[in-house]
C-alpha cells in the first residue's frame, strides 16, 4: 500500500491561528495537515471550512485520539469517521500516534508511551493493520516523546521495528521528538535511524521544542524555531532513503512574521531536492548523546 505514494513536498501544520495567513500565502506551502479530530463530527461549517483547504492543497488528517496502543477493538465509531473524513478530503495518506490515549474506563488525554514489549508491539501492529484496512488509505504511525524511560525488553527502535513487521503501514518520522529523546535519554538518534525500517518513512515532522537546562528536560512544545540539530537530521534522513512529504509544526509562540515559518517550509523543501549527497556524518559535537538531565 505504500508503493506510488505522491511526493507532497514541504508542507505547514494547519492551526487556527495561522489560517489567515496560510491562506494568504498559499503559493509556499506544498500542502497542509489538519488535526483529525477538529473535523470528525465537525458541524457544517467547520467542514465548508475544511473543504475550502482541499480546493487549495492536499490535505493530511493527523490525529491524536485513535489510542492505536490500547487493548481491545478500535473504537468502530472513530474509525468510520475517520475513513469518511479521508476519504472527503481525498488524502493519500492519514497519520496518528505511537501510544495509548485512553484505556477501557479512562481518557486520559496524552499521548502515553507503551511499554516496549513484543507482546504489546504484534498486538499494536495488527490494530493498525486493521485500521488502514478500515480506512482504505496507507496509516502512518508516529514516534512520540516520552519523559520516564521504564526498563523495556526492546528500544524504542526496536519496538518500533516490531510493530512495523506486524502490519504494513507506513512511519511518520518526527525528528523533532527523536532529537528530544535522544538528548534527555541518552542515545545516538544516528543510531536510530539504523536499526529502524527506514523504507517505510514517508513523512517527517520539523518543530522546536524548548531545551533542558541544567537538570531539566528538552520538551516537545512545538513552540520554537527548528533547531539546527534536527535540521542535520533530516539531512541525514533524506542521504539514507527517499522521503514523500515533510510537515514544519508549529503549535504556540508563534512567530510575529509569519515569513519565519516559510522560511522553514522553503528549507524543508530544499532538503528534500538535495536528496542524494549523503552526509555520511556520525555523531557530532551536537548529537553527542546527552545522559537524561544533561545538556
Ligand atoms: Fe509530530
Amino acid at each position: 500500500m505504500l508503493t506510488g505514494l505522491p511526493a507532497l513536498g514541504s508542507g505547514l501544520g494547519h492551526r487556527v491561528e495561522l489560517a489567515e495567513a496560510i491562506e494568504a500565502h498559499a503559493d509556499r506551502i506544498d500542502w497542509l495537515e489538519v488535526i483529525t479530530e477538529r473535523y470528525l463530527f465537525a458541524p457544517a461549517d467547520e467542514c465548508e471550512r475544511l473543504r475550502e483547504l482541499v480546493r487549495r492543497f492536499p490535505v493530511v488528517p493527523h490525529g491524536v485520539e485513535l489510542s492505536i496502543g490500547s487493548e481491545g477493538e478500535p473504537n468502530a465509531a472513530y474509525v468510520e469517521a475517520l475513513a469518511q473524513l479521508v476519504a472527503d478530503v481525498d488524502a493519500p495518506w492519514f497519520s496518528d500516534h505511537l501510544c495509548f490515549t485512553r484505556t477501557d474506563s479512562v481518557d486520559v488525554g496524552l499521548l502515553v508511551p507503551l511499554p516496549r514489549t513484543r507482546e504489546v508491539a504484534r498486538r499494536l501492529g495488527r490494530r493498525a493493520r486493521r485500521v488502514q484496512e478500515a480506512v482504505g488509505r496507507p496509516f502512518l504511525l508516529e514516534n512520540i516523546t516520552y519523559y520516564v524511560d521504564l526498563a523495556a525488553p526492546l528500544t524504542e527502535a526496536q519496538f518500533i521495528t516490531e510493530v512495523m513487521e506486524h502490519c504494513e503501514c507506513g512511519l511518520l518520522l518526527d525528528l523533532a521528538n527523536l532529537d528530544i529523546n535522544a538528548r534527555n535519554h541518552g542515545f545516538d538518534p544516528l543510531g536510530f535511524l539504523d536499526d529502524i525500517p527506514l523504507e517505510r518513512v514517508v513523512q517527517v515532522h520539523l518543530a522546536g521544542g524548548a531545551d533542558g537546562d541544567g537538570d531539566a528536560m528538552s520538551l516537545d512544545s512545538h513552540g520554537a524555531a527548528i533547531p539546527d540539530r534536527v535540521w542535520d537530521l533530516l539531512a541525514e534522513l533524506v542521504s539514507r532513503t527517499p522521503v514523500k512529504a515533510t510537515l514544519v509544526e508549529r503549535d504556540q509562540d508563534f512567530p510575529d512574521d509569519f515569513g519565519d515559518l516559510l522560511a522553514e517550509v522553503d528549507r524543508a523543501r530544499a532538503a528534500l531536492r538535495f536528496r542524494g549527497s549523503r552526509t555520511t556524518r556520525r555523531p557530532a559535537d551536537r548529537w553527542v548523546a546527552q545522559p537524561a538531565g544533561g545538556a
